[in-house]
């Protein structure tokens, strides 16, 4: 996969070398770009931002410069009006005021060949930038990653693609940790707790069920637990639960 991200900061994603994500580079599997947004200005300032219109507090980021550098990461080489060129990568924003980035987007993304991002600072970016691409037929997506406010986009950006790229096949040493997670498969329901040896820490023992060696009683335990913190935690998912992802006795806890 390969992956483009647009920022003032583009230092940020140096991390992005480090650990998994570095051996998927490192592999082949993974190719990032980091830019820096003010390559694409022309003035002795390098200015990215300007003052709202209508007024308000804050710097809005310039269409005009986040166009001249999108047009040439997308490969726009025509006049406005014409379709996005094929294999155009799939352009995502992050931003507060967004719809929530979920695990299904995570999912849906992992599978795209390429990604660009683009990182607002400030009060963010011109809202018609997004709008733009769209209307040139571009895959333009929106997401924030929570109800709070990030000084710009660089965080949320790196917690994306780490949601994004783990999911890649070839990713992870052990593809079956994925499988087991919360948020994963039909019925999303936050995982159930871990332990590992001693049986008994400081006076505290793990549940005897789970060193029973009894495979089915383990399964049951763990799936009666997740259901119960999902229902204590996070009331909202199971709400949204699919019904025909519960069995007979998921009914009854
Ligand atoms: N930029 C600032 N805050 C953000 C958030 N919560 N999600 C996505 N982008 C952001």
């Amino acid at each position: 996969m390969k992956i483009d991200i647009v920022s003032v900061f583009p230092e940020y994603f140096e991390v992005m070398n480090l650990s998994l994500m570095g051996k998927a580079q490192a592999k082949g599997l993974l190719e990032i770009k980091a830019h820096n947004l003010r390559d694409w200005t022309h003035d002795v300032h390098h200015s990215v931002d300007d003052t709202p219109v209508g007024g308000g507090a804050g710097m809005v980021m310039k269409p005009e410069v986040w166009s001249e550098c999108l047009d040439e990461l997308l490969g726009f080489s025509q006049p406005s009006g014409s379709p996005a060129p094929s294999g155009a990568p799939v352009l995502i924003f992050p931003n507060p005021s967004a719809p929530l980035f979920t695990q299904r987007d995570a999912t849906e993304l992992s599978h795209a060949d390429h990604l660009l991002f683009g990182c607002g600072r400030y009060e963010g970016y011109d809202a018609r930038i997004p709008d733009y691409y769209r209307a040139q037929g571009v895959d333009v997506r929106e997401y924030s990653i929570g109800d709070y406010v990030l000084n710009g986009g660089e965080v949320a950006v790196s917690v994306m693609l780490e949601a994004i790229t783990r999911l890649m096949p070839g990713f992870m040493g052990n593809p079956d940790s994925i499988v087991e997670e919360s948020y994963t498969g039909e019925g999303a329901l936050l995982e159930h707790r871990q332990y590992t040896k001693p049986a008994v820490w400081r006076g505290i023992a793990v549940p005897d069920v789970l060193l029973s060696g009894d495979h089915g009683k383990v399964d049951r335990f763990r799936r009666d637990e997740a259901l119960a913190r999902t229902a204590e935690i996070r009331p909202d998912l199971i709400a949204a639960l699919d019904c025909k992802a519960l069995d007979k006795a998921d009914r009854k806890t």
